[in-house]
């Protein structure tokens, strides 16, 4: 323990700039430009043809693992033809996570496992696991994005793994004990001290590199030294590309999404999104390179050629972004229960922060200078030197569906996990389906499809917020939409086991408490196990859409199902 003279003394160095920590590798780097410098852009709508590729290699490995789990759910008259060879378009999964800080991490980390064959006692008839190893993408929105990115980077350890580490007490990948904002506990207030001069050198040394910077570079760089334990600052997102598990598409393509920031919130804001290859919007059909984010381009081009940037796309940073509620943590920081020194830190920090550059996370803006669309919905994506990007879920919607209603995803079902505080018992109450639906009516939402959802007031009197529901069963009436939409089997956060409606605002987790989200999440994603053919039901939903493609009437079995689960609306 220092005495507290000397902490007032760092304190003082802190507030200056002056307390230097070793240098860092957060900065990013100048490299030459590749030489094929017109494939850095890309203005077409479409998946990219890495991505395309990427997904080929995933269609080979999923097929057989997503047949032999409906297989022992299902009748296999059922799957006949929906797995024939005449049939070229198989049914495809996606994951969707949603926001809500810690507690959208650990119960949505639950209902994640419930889907995965590595979870203890999951596999086989009645249960769910390996549909999360037949998903295709995995999207993840702020504290979501935390969940799918943490695992992700850590060679897809399952949440099984980390639930051993934390009941054996081994130094576990989520301890979150200590708040993210005093990793070392307040009885430590030094090392805390110095861990955010450390990240304060971080950033001052990538603003020096002639970077923009923000206090999500703050937020992020904490954030990372919680999820990625070794080598936090240099890890790069764009290295997934590289990893086994991801080269060899073991396990699904992460999405991550942020939207730009609006003095006016606005429903045409637009939404980028993060994947392992590219950075971009489908609304304009701009998409870069992400390894290369960071450059300064001009109409698709790089101002200097030898100019070229790496290691912008550190994936503490995006981590930041796309959770960019640091701006609502600094507005509370007197209720967050800290106290003495950390609490002094962060206020020098944000104060000093804020006020020089802002709240929304600065990007080069890849798009400078390119052709405006016709449609930019008001939004000018191309006209500003830098974009600014916050949470993902600032326009409501706080699942990430977006990126997963593309139709050249060709996503046939997305299970989409609600931990969103929307009521006054901080409980989902379908805002956010609701926003997605309301999107396409729009002309930015023109490209997507969504099912007809009720609004947040028929959706708490039906008790949809309150048990597992499938949207969009009946493809008849969405023949009007501008395509079908992926069948939407909506999970939402609900006390089981735990009460599991922890403020977006806690910041920190005992063991036990991780433990009990983790747990309650997993009960919620089998709706507490009160439905002896819940997984057959769930298995009705993959293959729904296949089924509709080729003109098979469901099953009786699934028929009960649909009657069970779906939800339509009343003409
Ligand atoms: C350069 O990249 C663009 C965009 O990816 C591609 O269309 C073009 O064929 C490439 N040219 C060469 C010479 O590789
Ligand atoms: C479908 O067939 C497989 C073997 O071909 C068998 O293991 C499985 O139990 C069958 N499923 C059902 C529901 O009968
Ligand atoms: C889970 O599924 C993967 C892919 O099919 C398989 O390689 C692995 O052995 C399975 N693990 C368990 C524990 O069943
Ligand atoms: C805990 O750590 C020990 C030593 O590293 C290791 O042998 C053991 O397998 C770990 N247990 C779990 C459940 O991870
Ligand atoms: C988590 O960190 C706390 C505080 O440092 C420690 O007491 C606890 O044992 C750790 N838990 C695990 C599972 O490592
Ligand atoms: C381009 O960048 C290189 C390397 O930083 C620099 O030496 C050169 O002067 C720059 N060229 C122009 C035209 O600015
Ligand atoms: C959204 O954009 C459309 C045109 O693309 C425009 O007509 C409409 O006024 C905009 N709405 C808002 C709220 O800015
Ligand atoms: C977009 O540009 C137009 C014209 O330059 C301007 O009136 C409008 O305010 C800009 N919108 C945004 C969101 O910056
Ligand atoms: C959580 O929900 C329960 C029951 O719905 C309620 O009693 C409790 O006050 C809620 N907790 C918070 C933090 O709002
Ligand atoms: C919600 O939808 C119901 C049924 O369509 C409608 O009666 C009600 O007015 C709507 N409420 C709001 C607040 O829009
Ligand atoms: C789907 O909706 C159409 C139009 O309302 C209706 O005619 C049809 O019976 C419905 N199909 C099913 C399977 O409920």
């Amino acid at each position: 323990m220092q005495s507290s003279s000397s902490l007032a003394v760092a304190l003082m160095l802190l507030a200056s700039g002056a307390l230097s920590a070793a240098t860092s590798v957060y900065q990013p780097t100048f490299v030459s430009c590749p030489s094929n410098s017109s494939s850095l852009i890309r203005s077409s709508s479409g998946l990219s043809s890495k991505e395309s590729e990427w997904v080929s290699k995933r269609d080979a490995i999923t097929e057989p693992i997503l047949k032999s789990f409906l297989s022992q759910q299902l009748a296999n008259s059922t799957l006949d033809k929906v797995f024939s060879d005449d049939n070229e378009q198989k049914p495809k999964v996606a994951f969707a996570v949603s926001g809500g800080s810690y507690r959208a991490m650990l119960a949505g980390a639950g209902m994640l496992s419930a889907f995965d064959n590595r979870t203890n006692d999951n596999n086989g008839a009645g249960k769910l696991g390996g549909l999360l190893q037949s998903a295709t993408y995995l999207a993840g929105l702020s504290g979501g994005n935390w969940l799918t990115t943490s695992l992700a980077f850590n060679d897809w350890i399952s949440v099984q793994d980390i639930v051993d580490q934390i009941k054996s007490d081994n130094s576990s990948l989520w301890n979150i004990t200590n708040s993210i904002l005093a990793p070392f506990g307040a009885a430590e207030p030094m090392e805390d001290l110095l861990r955010w001069a450390t990240i304060r050198t971080d950033i001052q040394n990538k603003e020096d590199a002639g970077f923009p910077v923000s206090i999500i570079d703050l937020w992020g760089l904490a954030l990372s030294y919680q999820f990625f334990p070794t080598g936090a600052e240099n890890l790069i997102w764009s290295s997934l590309q590289s990893s086994d598990v991801f080269s060899n598409a073991e396990m699904p393509f992460i999405i991550s999404t942020a939207e730009q920031y609006n003095e006016v919130e606005s429903i045409n804001t637009t939404i980028f999104e993060f994947n392992p290859f590219e950075f971009g919007s489908w609304e304009h059909s701009k998409f870069a390179d992400i390894e290369f984010l960071g450059t300064d381009l001009k109409n698709g081009s790089p101002v200097n050629s030898s100019k070229c940037v790496n290691g912008f796309d550190n994936a503490g940073y995006i981590l930041g972004t796309s959770a960019a509620l640091f701006n609502e943590v600094a507005a509370n920081i007197d209720n967050l229960g800290l106290t003495g020194s950390v609490k002094q830190i962060l206020e020098i920090l944000i104060s000093s922060w804020a006020a020089e550059n802002g709240i929304p996370a600065s990007y080069p803006n890849p798009f400078y200078g390119l052709d405006a669309e016709s449609q930019d919905f008001g939004s000018n994506i191309t006209l500003t030197e830098d974009l600014y990007l916050v949470d993902g879920g600032e326009d409501g919607e706080t699942i990430p569906l977006v990126p997963l209603l593309q139709k050249e995803r060709e996503v046939d079902a997305i299970f989409a996990f609600d931990m969103d505080a929307n009521t006054e018992q901080l409980w989902p109450n379908g805002l956010s389906l609701y926003a997605t639906y309301a999107r396409q009516a729009q002309p930015i939402g023109s490209e997507i499809a969504f099912p007809f959802v009720p609004n947040t007031t028929v959706f708490v009197d039906e008790s949809l917020n309150e048990k597992t529901v499938f949207f969009g069963c009946n493809s008849t009436l969405l023949s009007e939409l501008s395509h079908i939409p992926p069948v939407v089997v909506y999970i939402p956060n609900k006390e089981y086991t735990y009460a599991s409606n922890t403020s977006t605002f806690k910041l920190s987790y005992t063991d036990e408490e991780t433990l009990g989200m983790i747990e309650n999440g997993y009960t919620a994603a089998y709706q507490n196990n009160d439905d002896s053919s819940y997984a057959t039901c769930i298995s009705c939903a993959v293959i729904l859409r296949s089924q509709q493609r080729l003109d098979i009437s469901p099953s009786e079995e699934c028929q009960s199902c649909f009657d069970k689960y779906c939800w339509e609306p009343t003409v």
